[in-house]
């Protein structure tokens, strides 16, 4: 599992990285074009050989019909060539078309004397064995500066003096030939490219007919919400079904598990409140009935941890909740204006008691969507900080307005502020700047930074001029609204 994960990061561009359909795709087509250049070729060849042999036979056929007519009569040769022998032939125009008749002697009877020059054509006649079945035998041979295609028959023919051979050659130039060749070529050359179209539509359907469970799974795992374990249902190809039902139990133990640690928190925090309200009780009671000025100390210092202990199990429990209704709750839309004034009147009380002066200053109506109980609990964090951290006797300032399509909550206090170095840190859980003298749990922001997370919205923290903090909360656009 490590291993695959590891090897995918350090070669990305690795062939196994890629799509299926492009596996799939890639595959299909290189094995299309080796076949398709095998054919090619094959379909070259086929196209040689046959014109060949058709114009090889219109060829010898008219070099017997020659021959046929070959005759001696009154102490001479006589040929009558028929019109008929010329006929195949003379359906190729482009063509020219020579012959020659010689007896055994080497004498020419009739035709193209000067073919008899060519060292080639008497070295063919005089190897031409005269069988008892005449025979056509071919060459290529270049004549008159182009290239030819030439028959030779024979035949033996009565004569007074005895039996005599006389051999028959009939040449053609190449170009019927070539354009007969370059005609089927091209038909077959046709005919793959429409194999080859035609298998590559028929691929890329069935890859994406193949790949279509796959995607419909991925689409519907995104359309869940992120709390959603419930199994997936799904019929198909047997590989997937199997990764199905492994996702499923995955999912299911991880449920379980999730369950078993959500309830944990809350749990562990309820089981925590009681007994420290009877130890806090107990305290009390004997701070109460003690006049022992050693004691009354102790104890008072004993009151001071549990409330402390109180408000970090009160904390836990509100990030809990926040993280359980988060993934639990449909969210709803919740009026920002009015949700930071009421927090603004829980804490009046509290702000007055330090002469702190709290101001709302709205510019805009923005709604967003969410969960109530966690936002409350964010500004409420917010807004206990800044009158925590503020002088006896300032003011914090709290502004809501529209900034670049964005809904923008400032929270503006006049304290220490946080320095450069801590800045990053307060988001922490638990992380409380070093030089803070007052009581406080260090969860605060923590819980903030979630539940603006759970927003979408960002925290920022800038300085106010000239002393101070001031807590950017921005909504970015799409996640509010004015109405
Ligand atoms: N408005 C503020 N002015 C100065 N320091 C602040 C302010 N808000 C938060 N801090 C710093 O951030 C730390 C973390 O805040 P928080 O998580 O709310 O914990 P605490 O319980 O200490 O308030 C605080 O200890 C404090 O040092
Ligand atoms: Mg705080």
């Amino acid at each position: 599992m490590m291993q695959s994960a590891e090897s995918g990061r350090l070669f990305p561009l690795h062939w196994s990285s890629k799509s299926l359909r492009f596996q799939l795709l890639a595959t299909a087509f290189t094995v299309l074009l080796a076949v398709s250049i095998v054919t090619l070729w094959a379909a070259n060849r086929y196209a040689h050989h046959t014109a060949q042999l058709s114009y090889d036979r219109s060829l010898g056929g008219a070099a017997f019909q020659i021959i046929d007519n070959v005759r001696f009569i009154n102490l001479s040769w006589v040929v009558d060539i028929p019109l008929s022998a010329f006929k195949v032939l003379a359906q190729s125009p482009r063509d020219r078309v020579f012959y020659l008749v010689v007896n055994e002697d080497r004498e020419v009877i009739t035709g193209y004397q000067d073919l008899m020059n060519s060292s080639d054509i008497t070295t063919r006649i005089e190897k031409h064995t005269n069988q008892l079945e005449p025979s056509a035998s071919f060459f290529d041979m270049d004549y008159r500066d182009e290239p030819f295609r030439f028959t030779i028959v024979s035949n033996s023919i009565n004569t007074p003096s005895g039996l005599k051979d006389v051999y028959v050659l009939v040449g053609q130039t190449l170009n019927s030939r070539q354009e007969l060749k370059e005609e089927i070529t091209f038909q077959a050359q046709n005919l793959v490219v429409l194999v080859i179209l035609t298998s590559l539509t028929l691929t890329l359907l069935s890859t994406w007919k193949i790949i279509r469970p796959i995607r419909d799974i991925n689409k519907k795992i995104a359309k869940r919400s992120n709390v959603d374990l419930t199994p997936i249902s799904h019929q198909g190809p047997q590989e997937i079904d199997h990764l199905i039902t492994t996702i499923n139990r995955f999912m299911e133990q991880l449920d379980t598990t999730l369950r078993n640690l959500k309830n944990f928190t809350s749990e562990a925090a309820h089981q925590l409140k009681t007994p420290l309200s009877g130890l806090k009780a107990q305290a009390q009671m004997a701070l109460d009935s003690t006049k022992d000025e050693e004691a009354t100390k102790h104890l008072t210092h004993v009151l001071t941890a549990c409330d402390h202990l109180d408000r970090t199990i009160t904390q836990l429990l509100n990030q809990a909740t926040i993280t359980h209704r988060h993934r639990s709750l449909a969210p709803s839309t919740i009026d920002l204006n009015e949700q930071v004034k009421s927090v603004c009147r829980d804490l009046a009380i509290n702000a007055l008691s330090r002469g702190v002066e709290l101001g709302y200053n709205e510019s805009d109506t923005v709604f967003v969507v969410g969960d109530d109980f966690a936002l409350s609990q964010m500004l409420l964090n917010l807004i206990e900080n800044a009158i925590k951290y503020s002088p006896d006797n300032s003011a914090v300032d709290i502004f809501l307005g529209v900034e670049n399509n964005a809904a923008v909550l400032r929270i503006q206090d006049h304290g220490d502020g946080i320095s450069e170095k801590d800045k990053p840190h307060v988001f922490e859980r638990f992380y409380r700047s070093p030089n803070n003298t007052s009581q406080g749990t260090g969860l605060g922001m923590a819980i903030a930074h979630d539940v603006a997370t759970n927003f979408n919205a960002s925290l920022t923290l800038e300085d106010t001029q000239p002393q101070g903090l001031t807590v950017k909360v921005t909504f970015p656009a799409g996640s509010w609204r004015r109405v």
